[in-house]
């Protein structure tokens, strides 16, 4: 049996997408990154597919009147891939209700916190502004609401009192780049079972 397929989407500097390669490249993840998409044309994620003999494609937002109408295009280039999952990874855009229903229940996200918490943008920020002493990130199905689809899974770090922001989120990015290919793993698991 072939290995199940990724797309992977991206906006910048791409090092959860790189902890996925590696996790293939490893055997922990058994899986095959059939393209990354970037809407990003300087995403660092770009050169790392490629250097990794990656498909890359660049569909700019920004040249689109809407994003519905970016989405049109979004979604004919995920579906030529025929993914088994879309997994987001650093995509800094809501994706619209058209791009959710067309892979329902096939697209996975990463979260800097610890959903339902601090959703939107800054987490860690927000994560020290509300003083809590454990943070962390979270791998969820992609709904139609901010960052608010079921939970796959998660993992937690100490939040320190001297604590910066970057600190902080280099703290949670090490737990990133470990949970989400095993996250990506156990959810296609999951999926085979369902099947058989
Ligand atoms: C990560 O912190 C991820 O959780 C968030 O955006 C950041 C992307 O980092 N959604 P990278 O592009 O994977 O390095």
């Amino acid at each position: 049996m072939s290995n199940p397929r990724l797309v992977v989407v991206i906006s910048g500097r791409g090092s959860n997408l790189l902890a996925i390669i590696h996790a293939i490249q490893a055997g922990v993840l058994k899986a095959e990154i059939v393209a990354v998409i970037s809407n990003k044309a300087e995403a660092k994620g770009l050169e790392l597919a490629t250097k990794n003999g990656i498909k890359a494609h660049v569909i700019q937002d920004k040249n689109y009147p809407s994003r519905a109408a970016y989405e049109v295009d979004l979604i004919t280039a995920i579906k030529k891939e025929a993914p088994d999952l879309v997994i987001l990874a650093g995509y800094m855009k809501i994706l619209g209700p058209e791009v959710v229903a067309a892979f329902k229940d096939r697209i996975l996200n990463i979260h800097p916190s610890l959903l339902p918490d601090f959703k939107g943008l800054h987490p860690q920020r927000q994560a020290l502004e509300a003083g809590v002493s454990e943070a962390g990130c979270t791998v969820h199905l992609v709904d139609d609401t901010l960052d608010g689809g079921p939970i796959l899974a998660q993992a937690k770090v100490e939040v320190f009192s001297e604590d910066t922001e970057q600190e902080l989120s280099e703290r949670i990015l090490i737990q990133e780049h470990r949970l989400y290919p095993k996250a990506i793993a156990n959810y296609l698991q999951k999926l085979t079972e369902k099947e058989n």
